[in-house]
């Protein structure tokens, strides 16, 4: 795909729907009893995925345009596939369903693309292997998994990563298991899951950093709405701020609280973003005003890592139209995501001269001077080839992303968006 530089961004659009929740929906809905409703679903090939996992679960799923209709099938109402289970390039849907899979009554095996291969799933088979799982990596740490589903125990874990999916996954193990499991977290990841649970009648304390799991013989089907994905906003936001005389609304954007990372940090950098028409519910959004604004580096480390953790990419190309320094830190997790981001970004950004180092857990960006246009791969990462999207956008000189179309992972729309507000 060619990229040309533009004059401005102007008006409002929203963006794909949130891809965490749109996973969660389906997976609680699937074992509640009754029916649910999913509106404004992320039809992205990762949340797709998950459909089809359930669908291969025997569990009645109607997709109609941006809704879902899940006829669930009760806590152990699950049954036994005929394939092996296929999660494409989805880290939420395999390491998530591996701790649903193991407490059930037969036995499955997870699968997803070459990327996924490459994933660490360690970090859920060994405390799944705590609580009574019998689950089984290849070479103990990556897909292919065989799980033989069997009883579970609750334990208490404290999580050596700060990962949603790890959480997640022994959360949902949890709903299963014999007594309460207690998880602690040293950094607070996005907790939709939590949240989740219990909107659909579970029974989760959560205690800062301390998640208690109280099982339930029951879950109840639900209606719900998802917001607009900060993660999928993000692109949008860096490029109305970098892009001249930029103004957009960007309509329904979700806001929880472990997702908003992004919104401190360029303000920390000087953005403009106000909130408008913000909605107070358990799953709060609103609208985001950006306006372009001249930005200035920032350190990004710590606790701050959780809450923005897919957004480094997009916050990279910022920094590179930032004056000054941005050293990013703690962010080792960035090396095992659908691509090593760190090596990603590195070598793509210099690719466009900018000045640019990686170090064993970030990188150190020099920003504020000329960055051109290039040839930038997309690693088969979507959120790589929408940084670098929005990079060219602003560089001097035509760009060219290869391999665009791994976007459809969690942003199928993308271009026809970006389209709706260039101003030539
Ligand atoms: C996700 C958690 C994060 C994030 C991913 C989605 C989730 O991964 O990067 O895109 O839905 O729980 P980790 O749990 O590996 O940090």
């Amino acid at each position: 795909m060619e990229i040309n530089p533009i004059k401005s961004l102007k008006g409002t659009i929203t963006v794909a729907p949130d891809k965490s929740i749109s996973h969660r929906a389906v997976m609680l809905a699937s074992i509640a009893n009754g029916k649910s409703l999913v509106s404004n679903f992320l039809m992205g090939e990762d949340c797709l995925a998950t459909i089809d996992c359930f669908r291969k679960l025997k569990v009645p799923i109607e997709v109609k345009e941006k809704k879902v209709y899940v006829n669930g099938k009760g806590k152990y109402g699950l049954r036994p596939p005929e394939q092996l289970l296929y999660t494409g390039n989805s880290g939420t849907t395999t390491r998530l369903l591996c701790g649903l899979l193991a407490p059930q009554r037969f036995s499955t095996t997870l699968d997803g693309d070459a990327s996924i291969r490459k994933r660490p799933m360690k970090r859920i088979i060994e405390p799944l292997i705590k609580m009574g799982a019998k689950i089984y990596g290849t070479n103990g740490d990556y897909t292919p998994i065989m799980i033989e589903g069997t009883e579970l125990k609750g334990i208490e874990y404290n999580m050596p990563v700060a990962s949603a999916q790890l959480k997640s996954s022994l959360i949902l193990a949890g709903l299963y298991a014999q007594g309460e499991t207690t998880i602690i977290e040293q950094n607070i990841s996005r907790n939709h899951t939590e949240i989740m649970v219990n909107g659909f009648g579970g029974d989760i304390i959560v205690d800062n950093n301390k998640i208690t799991v109280n099982p339930v013989d029951k879950l109840f089907g639900q209606e719900i709405e998802i917001p607009g994905d900060i993660s999928s906003a993000a692109f949008f936001i860096v490029a109305a701020l970098i892009i001249p005389n930029s103004e957009i609304r960007i309509k329904n954007v979700g806001l929880n609280e472990t997702r908003t990372g992004i919104i401190d940090v360029l303000r920390a950098m000087g953005a403009f973003i106000a909130i408008e028409n913000y909605r107070d519910s358990m799953e709060p959004s609103g609208d985001l005003i950006v306006k372009t604004s001249s930005l200035h580096g920032v350190e990004i480390g710590g606790g701050l890592i959780p809450r923005l953790i897919d957004e480094l990419p997009a916050l990279t190309v910022a920094a590179a139209f930032a004056e000054g320094k941005t050293i990013i830190k703690d962010a080792e997790e960035l090396k095992v995501k659908e691509s090593n981001r760190i090596d990603a970004m590195e070598t793509e950004l210099k690719k466009a001269g900018v000045e640019i180092r990686s170090t064993l857990d970030g990188l150190v960006i020099k920003g504020g001077k000329m960055v051109h246009g290039a040839e930038f791969e997309s690693w088969n990462d979507h959120r790589i080839a929408m940084s670098m999207s929005v990079l060219a956008l602003a560089a001097e000189g035509t760009s060219k992303i290869k391999n665009p179309q791994c976007i459809n992972v969690s942003y199928p729309n993308f271009f026809d968006t970006l389209h709706s507000i260039i101003q030539k």
